[in-house]
């Protein structure tokens, strides 16, 4: 058998430094990702003239009762504030636009499709998305998954652990603290 041509060597070795390259500039990519956490406290109301929170659509057979007042199919509309500290006086720091969806045939789950935007501090204008289900019943810790983000948050992900501060149980309106941690470039 022939040994492989110096023409053949050559290529191969140009391949190599090639793929080399390539995998190191994604291991700097990797390597400058940036850690954020956040902690902020978000508004949902639903009572009153001004509600932040607003049902759009349910099914016809899906009939809010005291009991279970946002039932299975259930659609709201929201635009919440994000305030500083939980207090509703408290420096407001941004919204949150969406929607959440009550997805459970059992108990009250959300589906959350949100877009947290920040108002103020160094990351104004920069936003991260919520796309993930809120078991509302399991109580504190429940954990949402952040799948995207726009501004200082491109390309972000990372999880939201939350924590229910307040909850009218008549009206439904709540104060939710959100402890954020954030990958992104
Ligand atoms: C926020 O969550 C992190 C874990 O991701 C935890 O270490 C930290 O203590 C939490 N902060 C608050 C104020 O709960």
């Amino acid at each position: 058998m022939r040994a492989p041509s110096f023409f053949f060597l050559s290529l191969l070795l140009l391949l190599l430094i090639h793929i080399s390259i390539h995998c190191n500039a994604a291991d700097s990519q990797l390597g400058s990702e940036k850690v954020t956490n956040l902690l902020f406290y978000l508004h949902d109301t639903l009572s009153g003239k001004d509600p932040t929170a607003v049902p759009v659509a349910r099914a016809e057979n899906a009939v809010p009762k005291p009991d279970n007042p946002v039932p299975f199919s259930t659609i709201y509309v929201v635009d919440d504030l994000l305030t500083e500290g939980p207090q509703r006086e408290s420096k407001v720091v941004g919204n949150a636009q969406g929607m959440y969806i009550s997805t459970a045939k059992k108990g009250l789950t959300l589906v959350l499709g949100i877009d947290f935007e920040l108002t103020d501090g160094p990351y104004k204008g920069s936003s991260f998305v919520v796309y993930s289900r809120n078991p509302v019943m399991q109580g504190n810790g429940r954990e949402l998954a952040i799948v995207g983000g726009r501004g200082l948050f491109r390309m972000a992900r990372g999880f939201a652990l939350l924590q229910t501060v307040y909850l009218d149980n008549v009206n439904g309106d709540a104060i939710i603290e959100y402890n954020v941690t954030l990958l992104h470039h």
